[in-house]
């Protein structure tokens, strides 16, 4: 996640740098002092990789036959059985996010699994153990090799889709409420896309804190999930002026306003702030319309982009941060941050709501369902093959022509070591 480690292409650089998951494609020899895996029969791996920009069909399902890895001092090698999909990935697919490597690279920047190897010098993990894993790509795949310090026991209680969706959601909420805005008892705050994977992390989070107030914009039928979560005032920002109704209930404003939108709606948070309030930026939502890039809306956001100077700051009494997860560089930050979501999981008080989970041959609907605004809570990639349902065999034939249709996530062959398999095909 660190901003200043560059990432690992999948298949072109085997080679480990920090803070990606590798491609456990591997020459076999290895360096000296890599540790190999036991056994010598080759690997097979499904990985979701983003061939090219632009809509579903850029990621392809590839199957490939691997080498065994040699693991390097503090590395695992761990068999990945859920990831979480994030909003980054909508705009990495798109080409706009920046920390996402250029194509072909395997997407992904959470899973869980369970650990298959160990290299020399780690400690506190073995074989068997279950782990979150997090990178700035990589995670999509079904065995990656990741610095032990990446990684984090799950709980015996939780399961693989719920360990899979912590890391991104929880830490960027954690990160801004506590560390950035400083949210203290009797506190109101503004949480957009509420009934999203971060919105339901903050506003979870928030109630762990006495006497918050919440106000969340969802569309409206997903209201009565998020008020069960916590959220006080729920506004349908598609049919509703947001503002006006959070006045009409505080005529003053709000304390603190979490902005994943951009554009006019930074405009908006911050006229929203009460004095001594703070706005978080931390997305440009906004931009994107849907599957593919949309320069009008980009051009639009960053037109009402909210610029102003410090001396207006002073006046106001307001402040304005910015955040990206991407770029906290500081590894203790990261590793006490999740330690502390894992505690308060543990104390029943935050707990990942799963809206869905597709297989990887799925994968281009499970994009879809974000992009159509359908998901309430996070919705996880399962590595594991689809398997076929029992179809009465006057459906079978027209079945085989769904899937060539559903084919988004699937193309021809690209290259030698790797076979692309049909959605369905298991
Ligand atoms: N800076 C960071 O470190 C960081 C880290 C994680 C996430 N983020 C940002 O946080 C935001 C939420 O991310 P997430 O992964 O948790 O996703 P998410 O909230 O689950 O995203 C999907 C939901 O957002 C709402 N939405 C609003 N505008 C949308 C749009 N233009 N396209 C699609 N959905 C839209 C929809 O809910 P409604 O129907 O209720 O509108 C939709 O169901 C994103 O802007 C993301 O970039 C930033």
């Amino acid at each position: 996640m660190s901003g200043e480690e560059a990432p690992t292409q999948l298949q072109e650089e085997p080679e480990q740098v920090k803070g990606a998951a590798v491609d456990v494609q591997q020459e076999s020899g290895g360096s000296g002092s890599s540790s190999p895996v036991a056994g010598d029969a080759p690997l097979s791996c499904r990985a979701l990789v983003l061939t090219g920009y632009g809509g579903y069909d850029k990621i392809k399902l590839q199957v490939k036959e691997l080498q065994q890895p040699r693991l390097k001092p503090r590395e695992l090698l761990v068999r990945v059985r859920a990831c979480g999909l994030n909003f980054a990935e909508l705009l990495g697919r798109q080409g706009m996010y920046e920390l996402l490597p250029s194509p072909p690279v395997t997407m992904g920047m959470e899973g869980s699994g369970v650990v298959e190897a160990v290299g020399e010098d780690v400690k506190d993990r073995k074989v068997g153990d279950r782990v979150i894993a997090m990178s700035r790509s990589g995670m999509w795949q079904e065995l990656v090799v990741v610095p032990s310090d990446r990684t984090f026991p799950i709980p015996d209680e939780m399961s693989f889709e719920e360990a899979a969706a912590l890391p991104i959601n929880y830490m960027t909420a954690y990160l801004m409420l506590f560390e950035m805005a400083n949210l203290r008892p009797g506190k109101s705050v503004l949480i957009h896309m509420a009934a999203g994977g971060v919105g339901i992390a903050a506003t979870q989070l928030c109630q762990t804190v006495q006497d918050v107030t919440i106000f969340g914009t969802a569309s409206a039928s997903k209201h009565e999930t998020i008020v069960q979560g916590g959220v006080a005032h729920p506004i349908d920002y598609r049919t509703k002026d947001y503002v006006a109704e959070i006045r009409k209930i505080s005529p003053k404003g709000v304390d603190i306003v979490l902005d994943p939108l951009g554009g006019s709606d930074t405009q908006k948070g911050f006229g929203l702030l009460k004095p001594m309030g703070m706005l978080i930026v931390f997305g440009a939502a906004n931009c994107v319309t849907g599957q593919k890039k949309n320069f009008l809306a980009m051009a639009k956001t960053w037109y009402h982009q909210l610029s102003l100077s410090t001396f207006k700051l002073m006046q106001t009494n307001k402040a304005i941060a910015g955040f990206h997860l991407g770029h906290v560089t500081n590894d203790e930050l990261l590793s006490s941050t999740m330690s502390k979501l894992l505690d308060l999981y543990k104390q029943g008080k935050i707990k990942p709501h799963i809206d869905s989970s597709f297989h990887f041959e799925e994968v281009a609907e499970a994009m879809k369902r974000m992009h159509e605004r359908q998901n309430i809570g996070k919705v996880i990639l399962l590595p594991d093959p689809k398997k076929r349902e029992e179809k009465p065999k006057s459906e079978e034939s027209e079945a085989g022509e769904q899937v060539e249709k559903n084919e988004a996530a699937v193309s021809e062959k690209e290259e030698e070591a790797t076979e692309e398999v049909k959605a369905g095909d298991d």
